[in-house]
């Protein structure tokens, strides 16, 4: 089939069966004589689409009831501006931790719209760790406090039961790196949003899970489209939603089902990032480069310390059937981007090359 191993951060690989599915389907969905992609999306056969995908994701993360979940868009890059525009309505203040250039991004958005505060950063260490915080570093009347859960450029991660202390105040986090990639207790949070691109299907559309309570709180300048109050009345269609992207979505959430659910991929990642890190650990060529209690599942940088020889690695890796290994241009070096798609076969295959690389390279 000539299929490549995809490393690729995002837009990033999606399961075989879910991309056959959807070629079956192109031309005649379920009888409906059309595409998905030509649908209208006030159809029953959408609106069965979407209801699904809302219930399947709802069941993968056992998300409860007092959360709604909205498929919108403008990628995650739009909710570093509507999670402000809609939450930093009380005291006008929140807190954020610094722990990449994504977070960095949040907080300087959300400081065009009130009183933003960086709480903890470990920018001057090139965002190598996750700085460990306690409830009274942040604001008691803070709005919300928001976090990065997973570092894609760098390769960090909150783990699930090392989230920050935060009491009663919401805690909003951007999970577009690792959603559905081990669990997470969603009731922890006020609010998760996640571009869809790298674990959950296609770009195009971005979910948010928000709690029930923190909607219908905006600004009064908050565009229309913009106010979770407006995506939550109209179910996520008051405009025509990105509707093949969330088909796909649900086709994803319907493959993680069929495989056992989070708790199955949870331990699938565990092994696949745990073979690769430990091969790292024990090899003279590479070298981690972030601290190993906060490592990512989900992306993970390596360095050989000579910048030739890392571009030779991508240039070499590539020709081997292994795409997008290079790290994020900020950061150099190589990253493998290996979310809940990448089969472990893709893992094996890069250590062999890396084992390859070092004999003739180290
Ligand atoms: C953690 C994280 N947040 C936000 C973004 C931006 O996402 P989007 O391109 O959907 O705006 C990315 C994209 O790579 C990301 O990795």
């Amino acid at each position: 089939m000539n299929r490549v191993f995809n490393f690729s951060a995002g837009p990033s690989a999606l399961p075989v069966e879910v991309l056959q599915t959807a070629a079956e389907e192109m031309l005649n969905y379920k009888d409906a004589g059309m595409s998905v992609m030509e649908m209208s999306h006030r159809s029953a056969a959408y609106e069965d689409i979407q209801e699904e995908a809302k219930t399947d994701l709802k069941d993968l993360m056992a998300i409860p009831d007092n959360y709604e979940i909205l498929f919108l868009q403008g990628g995650a890059s739009t909710q570093f501006a509507m999670v402000p525009l809609n939450l930093m309505t009380g005291s006008g203040k929140a807190d954020f931790l610094l722990t990449g250039s994504w977070a960095k991004k949040a907080y300087q958005e959300a400081a065009r719209y009130g009183d933003a505060k960086v709480v903890v950063s470990s920018e001057e260490d090139t965002f190598s760790y996750i700085p460990k915080t306690s409830e009274a570093d942040f604001r008691k009347d803070a709005d919300y406090v928001h976090i990065c859960v997973n570092n894609t450029i760098y390769g960090t991660r909150f783990k699930p039961n090392q989230l920050p202390t935060v009491s009663n105040i919401p805690l909003v986090a951007d999970m577009s790196s690792n959603i559905l990639s081990e669990a997470y207790d969603v009731s922890k949070f006020g609010l998760i949003y996640a571009g869809a691109q790298k674990n959950m299907g296609p770009s195009g559309v971005c979910v948010v899970i928000i709690r029930k309570d923190l909607i219908g709180t905006a600004m009064d300048i908050t565009p229309t489209m913009l106010n979770y109050k407006t995506q939550a009345d109209a179910d996520s269609k008051f405009n025509t939603p990105p509707c093949y992207s969330i088909y796909m979505c649900g086709l994803v959430y319907k493959w993680l089902k069929k495989l056992g659910g989070i708790d199955a991929i949870e331990s699938i990642n565990k092994e696949k990032a745990n073979k690769l890190y430990d091969f790292i650990d024990n090899s003279k060529l590479y070298k981690g480069t972030v601290a190993v209690e906060d490592r990512s599942l989900m992306n993970v940088p390596f360095i050989t310390g000579n910048k030739e020889l890392d571009a030779l690695f991508v240039k070499e890796s590539k020709k081997a059937g292994l795409e997008n290994l290079k790290g994020h241009r900020s950061v150099g070096g190589m990253r493998a981007s290996i979310y809940n798609a990448m089969p472990m076969a893709g893992v094996d295959a890069l250590i062999d090359f890396m084992k390859k690389f070092e004999k003739t390279n180290g």
